[in-house]
């Protein structure tokens, strides 16, 4: 079997169209146009980059972005202060810290101190709570795309065996959650589980996200399954490197139905389905003030 590739770029233009028709009945029912935050600690140049496409992508779909890029050595007091400011800006609809922070920096404490309502990533207490209840306003985004992705691909998910390699709070848990909510079956796997091979043979899904290169291999999988990589890792290759996922491509095409490559899979879901939170918190902090 040779694998239909997903391809994440096409799905996640759509995506942001969808966005930008629906920003622009908001902008013409309410007169709001909503406001996307971002605050860079640092220059990290990852970061960076993605901080960049973030302003980009959030203007192209017809918000306004605003970008906060503080120094290095910024202290607590006035990274929570910045963040207590935008919870207080009726302009601003949502609030993103890009993570990783510094490391003097404590950054639950920062995420837990921006307000649920704008909480774009999904990543407050609160928000946890909401989706492990069933009724969440943001997702985080990177499962988010995943779930959009699977919806598209396999329709009804009830019943189907799924397995989530990683159990961070960014994609794995959230993943469960979204998955478990869609009446599929649930592994999550880790770094302690046995047998993982064996587990992953089982699963009509494989959701990997555990940044480990290409480590789900061909023999791991059932013929036929799902398979979407999350994982972004650079490896040495001769003298130069090269990003690879959490599976290893070339051997899980051949097993796999359907899979999503690295670069240019999962990774332009994440920006599309920020943009999809944003104005979700702008129509919903509208109808709380309304
Ligand atoms: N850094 C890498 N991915 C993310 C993300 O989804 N949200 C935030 N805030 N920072 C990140």
């Amino acid at each position: 079997m040779s694998a239909e590739i997903i391809d994440g770029k096409a799905f996640a233009a759509n995506i942001r169209a969808e966005v930008a028709r629906d920003c622009a009945a908001f902008r013409e029912k309410t007169g709001i146009q909503p406001g996307l935050a971002v605050i860079l600690v640092g220059n990290d140049p990852a970061s960076e980059v993605y901080v960049r496409n973030k302003g980009i992508q959030a203007k192209e779909v017809g918000f306004a972005s605003l970008e906060y890029k503080l120094p290095a050595d910024t202290s607590q007091e006035a990274l929570l202060a910045k963040v207590a400011a935008l919870n207080a800006d009726p302009k601003v609809h949502g609030i993103l810290v890009q993570l990783p922070l510094p490391k003097h920096l404590d950054a639950d404490a920062v995420l837990n101190t921006i307000t649920p309502d704008k909480d774009v990533d999904g990543f407050h207490p609160v928000n946890v709570g909401r989706l492990w209840t069933g009724n969440p306003v943001s997702i985080p985004c990177t499962p988010l795309g995943c779930s959009l992705i699977l919806r598209d691909r396999l329709g009804d998910l009830a019943g189907k065996r799924a397995i989530v390699i990683g159990r961070s709070n960014i994609v794995g848990k959230p993943m469960a959650a979204l998955l478990l909510a869609a009446n599929a079956t649930v592994t999550i796997a880790h770094s302690r589980t046995a047998d993982l091979a064996a587990r992953c043979r089982e699963a009509d899904i494989v959701i990997a996200a555990v940044g480990k290169p290409e480590l789900v291999r061909g023999d791991w999988l059932k013929p036929g399954a799902t398979v979407l990589d999350v994982g972004i890792n650079r490896i040495a290759d001769g003298d130069k490197t090269r990003l690879v996922g959490d599976v290893h491509f070339a051997s899980a095409a051949e097993v796999a139905s359907a899979i999503t490559p690295v670069p240019g899979g999962i990774g332009p879901m994440t920006i599309a389905c920020l943009l999809r939170n944003t104005l979700a918190c702008a129509k919903a902090l509208h109808a709380l003030h309304d």
